[in-house]
């Protein structure tokens, strides 16, 4: 018997994956079992662990015809690799399985929503993408596609919907019992919308409404939608392409934010209040998020943006990876990201904690250093009267390649740079975002995981998250201070097995 698309992929996934060596991947996030990785997709709960699934091309470390990987995990920090869920193997999806959510219905089985693309020839012989709305049932492991898919297609989309571009489905249940499914389209000026659709059984749909339109305001398509509540608030969260910058904001071309304001479900429409980017670092984007047993509000992103993906040098025959599972609180209105507490078991029991002033010098202190790692320093103006200049952590660092996290305080400015931390590209490596300060007071918690950092500044106000190709033996940290600095550290060592 011939082999499906489906069978073909996990055969060669089993076959290639295990030759990977797993000190070429990083110990706590998500990476693909072979080949190429995008956005979460399907995060989700489910008979007794959490879930994730991604776009995926097994065969390349490029983006290729999407598939769903898989993945569960118990903590989800430690991730077991399943065999890919879905492969683009029907004519409605044969060019790709595009993102979506995973959601556990009332007789226990897991329902699949994703995006079915094909192509179609256009008169003038040149093909475009058509996106349609498809479902696929399963048992946490196969998934079998709907008979009737797909369950919504362009004819679908109210008036003006372009049928190149309807993905991302996120569907959740309401109080009432009804499935809700929020989508994202691009409109005949080219902004992006949100489109809302109801449905009884999850598998017959009809439109409702627009819950938010771009006007072109931030970016143009938008990807990616997420909706949520926390405290007395709703939360829109989605991706958009090709942003202009603002100030220090939206810098990343492809960048990730949340409305955050009221939705109201009996007309289907959000208004929006504030405005808050999700990472000022550079690779962040089409995050997802669950709301796990206890009760926590938890978000995964894919640690890329399409405007960082150059082609990859690291001969590592897998790509992409997704960033920490991050908790989300709600203060005064701010949403606040901080690593999710599981990690706190993977420190390793004895720390180096220590005070320093450090005055116009570089430093490194006995027993800080590593490539997997979680730090918290403190600093602040040693002299009152005379405000420090800058104040650097350089990591990932040997005599040739360092990335590092700076902040000048008179300027009220914090900046990612990893120029130097081994890239061969000539990709944008820098960003800075605006952090205010009483006398260059600032919290920085570093959590180093071989390929990456990501920082999270007092205590999760703000996020900034950097892939790094750098090799591994460039693992010393040094803080360099220009002024005075008071500075406390408190640096763990997180276990590798
Ligand atoms: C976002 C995205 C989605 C799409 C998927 C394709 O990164 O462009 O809109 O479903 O990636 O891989």
């Amino acid at each position: 018997m011939n082999e499906t698309v489906l069978e073909k992929a996990r055969r060669y996934e089993a076959e290639n994956g295990k030759k990977i060596p797993k000190e070429s991947r990083p110990v706590f996030h998500l990476n693909p079992y072979v080949g190429w990785m995008n956005d979460p997709n399907g995060f989700s709960w489910y008979d007794g662990k959490y879930h994730m699934f991604y776009q995926y091309h097994p065969y390349s470390s490029q983006w290729g015809p999407m598939h769903w990987g898989h993945a569960v995990s118990e903590d989800l920090l430690h991730w077991h690799h399943c065999p890919a869920a879905l492969a683009p193997d029907q004519p409605y999806d044969e060019a790709g399985c595009f993102s979506g959510t995973a959601i556990t219905m009332p007789d226990g089985k897991q329902l699949l929503v994703y995006t079915g693309v094909h192509k179609e020839e256009k008169e003038d012989g040149t093909t475009i993408d058509i996106q349609k709305q498809c479902v696929a049932i399963g048992d946490g492991l196969n998934y079998e596609k709907y008979e009737n898919n797909p369950v919504l297609t362009v004819a679908d989309l109210p008036k003006g919907g372009r049928k190149e571009d309807f993905r991302d489905p996120k569907v959740f249940r309401g109080k009432n019992g009804t499935y809700y499914m929020i989508a994202v389209n691009r409109d005949e000026t080219e902004g992006g919308q949100v489109l809302l659709f109801q449905s009884q059984d999850a598998l017959h749909w009809n439109y409702v409404s627009k819950v938010a339109e771009n006007h072109n305001r931030l970016g143009l398509m938008w990807e990616c939608p997420d909706l949520f509540s926390m405290e007395d608030k709703d939360v829109l969260v989605l991706s958009a392409q090709e942003m202009l910058p603002e100030g220090l904001e939206f810098h990343n071309g492809f960048g990730t934010f949340a409305l955050i304001g009221s939705y109201n479900e009996k007309t289907g429409q959000f208004k929006e209040e504030t405005i808050q980017s999700l990472d000022y670092g550079l690779d962040f984007y089409a995050p997802q998020s669950i709301l796990t047993p206890d009760g926590r509000r938890v978000m995964i992103g894919w640690m890329q943006n399409w405007d960082t993906v150059a082609p990859p040098q690291m001969n590592t025959r897998w790509a992409g990876q997704m960033s920490l599972p991050r908790e989300l609180t709600m203060k005064n209105g701010k949403i606040y990201q901080n690593p999710v507490r599981e990690i706190l078991a993977y420190r390793c029991e004895s720390p180096v904690c220590e005070e320093r002033i450090i005055c116009d010098e570089e430093i490194e202190i006995q027993g800080i250093n590593g490539r997997v790692v979680d730090m918290t320093v403190d600093v602040e103006a040693e002299n009152l009267s005379d405000i420090y200049h800058r104040f650097a952590i350089q990591f990932a660092k040997n005599d040739r390649f360092y990335t590092s996290i700076s902040f000048r305080p008179t300027e009220s400015v914090l900046r990612i740079d990893r120029k130097f931390s081994g890239s061969r590209r000539g990709i944008i490596h820098q960003r800075r975002s605006r952090v205010e300060h009483e006398n260059g007071k600032i919290r920085l918690r570093l959590i180093i995981d071989r390929y990456s950092v990501e920082i999270f500044v007092n205590d999760g106000e703000q996020v900034l998250s950097a892939v790094m190709q750098t090799e591994l033996s460039a693992d010393r940290i040094t803080f360099v201070a220009s002024g005075a600095v008071k500075m406390k550290v408190c640096h763990y060592h997180l276990k590798e097995e």
